[in-house]
């Protein structure tokens, strides 16, 4: 469980997160929604400990991030799996020596040891081992990047990890493909995820507790369920933006009035 509390963040004295506080479980998706340029990623990064923060507290079961030393920070950091915006490859790396990234940098693992965690992790995102391995991230597809992407971040077996815009770039079913293989690790291996996105499917497939960010102020929160029912104009002026909601919506209210 990550807990975050009363957490101001500013650039140059521009304030862009404002006063936010959310407690996120671990072994379900919590997600962070809201408009580009909310600040959803700068509370991501802070959460991480990427950007330090003006004010507040960044709970770790009890351990305070903002309160860490370098050498606390470090040790934290390896149970933390992350996937940036973009998949963020090495380009100039095969998939295993992606993979096997993490594991050399962190673990003291041998060579055979890695080599077989990495496969393991491959195995586990639904990639063939031995057809991805030698291949570079330039040869394989965008669903496939972001498959290897999720194979490095979990190589550490992390309590803890962050998906920033997950699904950007890929057509809605393999976004789906994507957003369900997140959900079935974070829940196999309890793991506290915290996912960005603006993407309404995946709202609406995996969102178990949302936080909804409007111009760096936590605005809403609840689950996919109570999404549709919120009692919150920009809340609504987000969801019912595609065509489609605001299509679900017109659908609802004449049922509601039937
Ligand atoms: N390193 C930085 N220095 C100064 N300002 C920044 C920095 N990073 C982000 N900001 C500002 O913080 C605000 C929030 O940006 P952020 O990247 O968190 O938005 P976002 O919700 O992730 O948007 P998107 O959906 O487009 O990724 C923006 O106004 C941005 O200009
Ligand atoms: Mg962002």
């Amino acid at each position: 469980m990550i807990e975050v509390k009363n957490l101001y963040k500013s650039f140059d004295g521009e304030m862009v997160l404002k006063d936010i506080s959310a407690t996120f479980e671990s072994g379900i998706i919590n997600q962070i929604i809201g408009k580009s340029g909310s600040g959803k990623t700068v509370l991501m990064k802070s959460i991480i400990g990427l950007f330090p923060i003006d004010s507040g507290q960044i709970l770790y079961q009890e351990r305070n991030l903002p309160n860490m030393n370098r050498n606390e920070l470090k040790l934290l950091h390896q149970e933390v799996g992350m996937l940036f915006q973009g998949a963020a490859l090495f380009d100039s790396m095969t998939v295993i020596e992606n993979v096997m990234f993490p594991l050399e940098m962190f673990s003291k693992k041998s060579k055979q040891e890695m080599i077989e965690r990495a496969r393991f992790c491959l195995e586990r995102v639904n990639l063939q081992p031995d057809t991805v391995s030698p291949l570079f991230p330039s040869e394989i597809s965008g669903g496939m990047q972001k498959r290897v992407a999720i194979a490095r971040a979990i190589a550490l077996n992390p309590k803890y990890l962050f998906c920033d815009e997950p699904n950007s770039g890929l057509d809605p079913v393999t976004a789906l493909v994507i957003d369900r293989l997140i959900e079935e690790i974070t829940q196999e291996y309890n793991i506290t995820t915290i996912i960005n996105t603006h993407d309404m499917n995946s709202i609406m497939e995996i969102g178990a507790h949302i936080i909804f960010i409007e111009k760096g102020t936590k605005a809403w929160e609840g689950s996919k369920e109570e999404i549709f029912t919120a009692n919150n104009e920009a809340l609504e002026d987000f969801v019912f933006a595609s065509n489609l909601y605001k299509k679900i919506r017109k659908t609802q209210q004449k049922t509601k009035n039937n």
